[in-house]
């Protein structure tokens, strides 16, 4: 596995990572998700999607990392140096640490950053991912950890 920057400068890429989002998405949080965020979620990466509109939302995350096996992108994180703001991983690689790998990239970046802290709005089936990772609860859904 090969952790890389996102080019989104590639198309290919981008729809890509677009596709890997929604999937994930509707496999793991549809069931607990609220109409508003499935509403979002269906129009940024949802099949009919402006692709420019979702380029311009994902060119907003200094922070945009990607994982690959071989040449397959399987893995994705992004969000800014404060803020994680997506991070999904393909079911088939479920529970082989790779989303804490993607973690603890996204982490190191952020403190190259000058971050001391990220926070992020966990989804319910990622909660207790996120507490293994160091991350504590702030309020409900609300978590964070000081790097
Ligand atoms: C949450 C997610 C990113 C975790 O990725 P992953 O690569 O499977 O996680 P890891 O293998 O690094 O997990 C490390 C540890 O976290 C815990 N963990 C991970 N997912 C868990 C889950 N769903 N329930 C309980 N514990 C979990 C386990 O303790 C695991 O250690 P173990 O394998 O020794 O039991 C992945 O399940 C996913 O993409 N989920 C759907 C999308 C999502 O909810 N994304 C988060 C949006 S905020």
């Amino acid at each position: 596995m090969k952790i890389t920057k996102a080019n989104l400068d590639n198309k290919k890429v981008v729809k890509i990572i677009v596709g890997l989002i929604h999937e994930v998405f509707c496999e793991f949080n549809l069931k607990d998700s609220k109409d508003g965020l499935i509403k979002k979620m269906n129009s940024q990466y949802g099949k009919w999607y402006d692709y420019n509109a979702t380029l311009s939302i994902f060119q907003k995350s200094p922070l945009f990392f990607i994982a690959k096996d071989r040449d397959t992108i399987i893995w994705m994180i992004r969000g800014t140096s404060e803020k994680i703001l997506n991070l999904y991983v393909l079911k088939k690689r479920h529970l082989q640490w790779i989303g804490s790998k993607l973690l603890s990239t996204f982490e190191s970046a952020a403190k190259k950053l000058w971050s001391k802290s990220l926070v992020l709005k966990a989804s319910k089936y990622a909660v207790p991912f996120y507490l293994t990772n160091g991350y504590t609860i702030k309020n409900d859904r609300i978590l964070t950890k000081q790097l």
